[in-house]
């Protein structure tokens, strides 16, 4: 179990670990003034997608056994996983119903950031679905 903020084992020399270096090195006073709230935007996506989603393995690699390769990283400067096969479900109905009646409960408040005149006639048959 790790007890840390970088997610590391116990024991793990941290003494160099910086966790916001993507937002600047800090050199000649420029850092990100918008890294509290761009992490803290992340950190609430992904507790909302842990949330309401099942992420699996897809159906081909479980048939086959094989196991994803968890530290298969894209090489150059945007440092991210390779794409990898995956499934993903709502993990329950009354999750789905939650999400739907979300959406459209805040559609109108939102609609006021959409850029241009693109109108709900507009969006294809799959994005008018959400309205
Ligand atoms: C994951 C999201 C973000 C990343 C990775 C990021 C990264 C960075 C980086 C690397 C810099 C340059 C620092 C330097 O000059 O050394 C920067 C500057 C800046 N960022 Fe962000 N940023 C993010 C989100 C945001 C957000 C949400 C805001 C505002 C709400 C914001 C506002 C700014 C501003 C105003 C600067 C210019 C600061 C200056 O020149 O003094 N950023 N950001």
């Amino acid at each position: 179990m790790t007890q840390n903020k970088f997610g590391v084992k116990l024991g793990v020399d941290m003494s160099h670990f910086r966790n916001n270096i993507v937002f600047g090195s800090g050199r000649d006073q420029r850092i990100c003034p918008g890294q509290h709230l761009a992490n803290t935007s992340l950190a609430l996506n992904v507790m909302n997608l842990l949330w309401a989603f099942e992420f699996t393995p897809d159906e081909t690699t479980q048939k086959k056994g094989t196991k994803i390769d968890i530290w298969n990283y894209q090489k150059g400067g945007f440092y991210m996983p390779a794409p990898f096969p995956c499934s993903i479900k709502p993990c329950s109905a009354a999750k789905v119903s939650i999400i739907e009646e979300q959406f459209s409960s805040t559609s109108s408040l939102f609609e006021n950031f959409e850029s241009g005149d693109l109108e709900i006639k507009d969006l294809d048959d799959h994005e008018q679905m959400w309205m």
